[in-house]
């Protein structure tokens, strides 16, 4: 027997874990998982995680794989599968396999979640279509996702609902096809707006060149990939793959973890050092200069948000007019944030406006990055004080961007007399630029 004094929870481990849980409050995490690890002794830790999760109103969404189980079916059966992993083509006596181990797994899955008092909902929320050919190969029952009912789902994220997606799916006509849950997971990040990606392996992180590299940029990953493609383990280099292209659609992070490990979701989440391997958007890479190509979908979202009054009305010809001015957060191609900075006279100081954010993507810090994005322009051009006038949104300036109060004295001339004949009273919010 140890001497070793138990290990006592301390203070501060909760201290820490307060300050994620405003930010993670009602975020999307994907959480995807191996056959393996379903199979694993550490899978009851991990769902009892995921519990934790759920009670800190994070909502989950959990995606499984079968490749070890129908690697398994198949010996057990004498059954030469044409692909283990969904990402070849799939035959129909692999189809059959992989629908006992869908089974197989997804119950398991069920019955951990039921035991930690969760409830799994899936069948019919996705729908797959077939891959079709690739490299001039047929993969005949391999599929991809095609449509999710994203409002079904919404409603089914309760507090006690966990939706679960296996590599099994439905085509319109109720023919199953095999999916790669790789691909499934990041698909699904993609569409639900998830905040985190999280793949959960039998492998320390993702391995390349002989390291497990911790935290990793989108941009160098795209490098590392292609570099050390030889050295990284095929399925590891899948997951980083799909991890790459959800980055590159919108999803902030996403995460490669051993799922062996006891405790790996709540340390890699909630312990600034973590645990596996991160990896992460650049946080500017889509913010950028408004085009000309923008007018339209930039008129569009400030017309709209107009509406509510939370923002001054700019025709197209005077947005057209001071486009220079605009920067504009794309995501996948999509317009869905912008931002202006107008200098006001020569004395360095410039305005901040029309801060807008498309409400789909409300709440996920794009906004935060857009005004922090300007502030840093804001003082490459030399600026020293940034002035930004709101009606309904002020603590958005004072309490997450840090501007304070300020007073209409601060306007110059020209700026103070356009604010007299607005009528709209709006606050005065400075910042100060060291
Ligand atoms: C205001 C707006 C730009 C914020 O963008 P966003 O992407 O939703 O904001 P973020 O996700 O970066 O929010 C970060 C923080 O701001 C807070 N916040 C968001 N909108 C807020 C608002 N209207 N008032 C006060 N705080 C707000 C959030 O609660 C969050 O706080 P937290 O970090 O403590 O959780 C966005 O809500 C929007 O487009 N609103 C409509 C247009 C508008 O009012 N523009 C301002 C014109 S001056």
């Amino acid at each position: 027997m140890s001497d070793d004094p138990p290990q006592r929870l301390q203070p501060v481990d909760l201290r820490g874990v307060l300050h994620y849980v405003p930010q993670f409050r009602d975020q999307t995490f994907v959480i995807a998982l191996d056959g393996s690890v379903v199979a694993h002794e550490n899978f009851p830790n991990i769902v009892t995680d995921i519990a934790v999760l759920k009670s800190l109103a994070i909502r989950v969404i959990l995606v499984h794989g079968i490749g070890k189980q129908l690697k398994r079916l198949a010996g057990e059966t004498n059954t030469a599968i044409s692909d283990a992993y969904g990402s070849g083509p799939t035959d129909e006596p692999t189809l059959k396999l992989a629908m006992r181990a869908a089974g197989e797994v997804g119950h398991l899955i069920d019955g951990r979640l039921q035991q930690n008092g969760l409830t799994s909902v899936e069948a019919g929320l996705a729908r797959a279509v077939p891959v079709g050919l690739v490299g001039g190969i047929d993969h005949l029952q391999t599929g991809k996702l095609d449509k999710v009912d994203l409002d079904l789902l919404e409603r089914l994220m309760g507090r006690d609902t966990v939706p679960v997606f296996g590599p099994v799916l439905f085509d319109r006509d109720g023919d199953s096809l095999r999916v790669n849950s790789d691909l499934l997971a990041s698909e699904l990040a993609v569409r639900l707006g998830a905040s985190k990606l999280i793949y959960l392996t039998p492998h320390p992180g993702l391995i390349a060149g002989g390291e497990v590299h911790r935290n990793i940029p989108a941009e160098e990953l795209d490098a590392l990939l292609q570099k050390t493609e030889d050295g990284i383990d095929e399925r590891l280099a899948s997951k980083a793959r799909h991890a790459h292209e959800a980055l590159r659609r919108g999803v902030p992070r996403a995460h490669i973890l051993d799922g062996r490990v006891d405790g790996c979701l709540l340390i890699e989440i909630f312990d600034k050092v973590g645990l596996g391997t991160m990896i992460h958007a650049n946080d500017y890479q889509q913010i950028r200069s408004a085009k000309k190509r923008d007018l339209e979908a930039l008129h569009g979202i400030i017309r709209n948000a107009a509406r509510t009054e939370a923002l001054r009305y700019r025709t197209r010809q005077s947005l057209e007019e001071n486009l220079g001015h605009f920067f504009v957060y794309e995501v996948d191609g999509s317009l869905i944030g912008c931002v202006s900075l107008v200098p006001l006279d020569d004395s360095g100081v410039a305005e901040l406006g029309a801060v807008l954010v498309q409400p789909f993507y409300q709440g996920k810090g794009v906004g935060k990055k857009l005004v922090e994005y300007s502030l840093k322009q804001a003082k490459e051009r030399d600026y020293h004080k940034v002035i930004a006038l709101s009606t309904q949104t002020s603590s958005f300036f004072t309490e997450v961007c840090g501007f304070t109060n300020g007073s209409v004295d601060e306007l110059p001339p020209a700026r103070r007399q356009a604010y007299d004949e607005s009528g709209r009273n709006s606050r005065v919010l400075v910042k100060v630029l060291d």
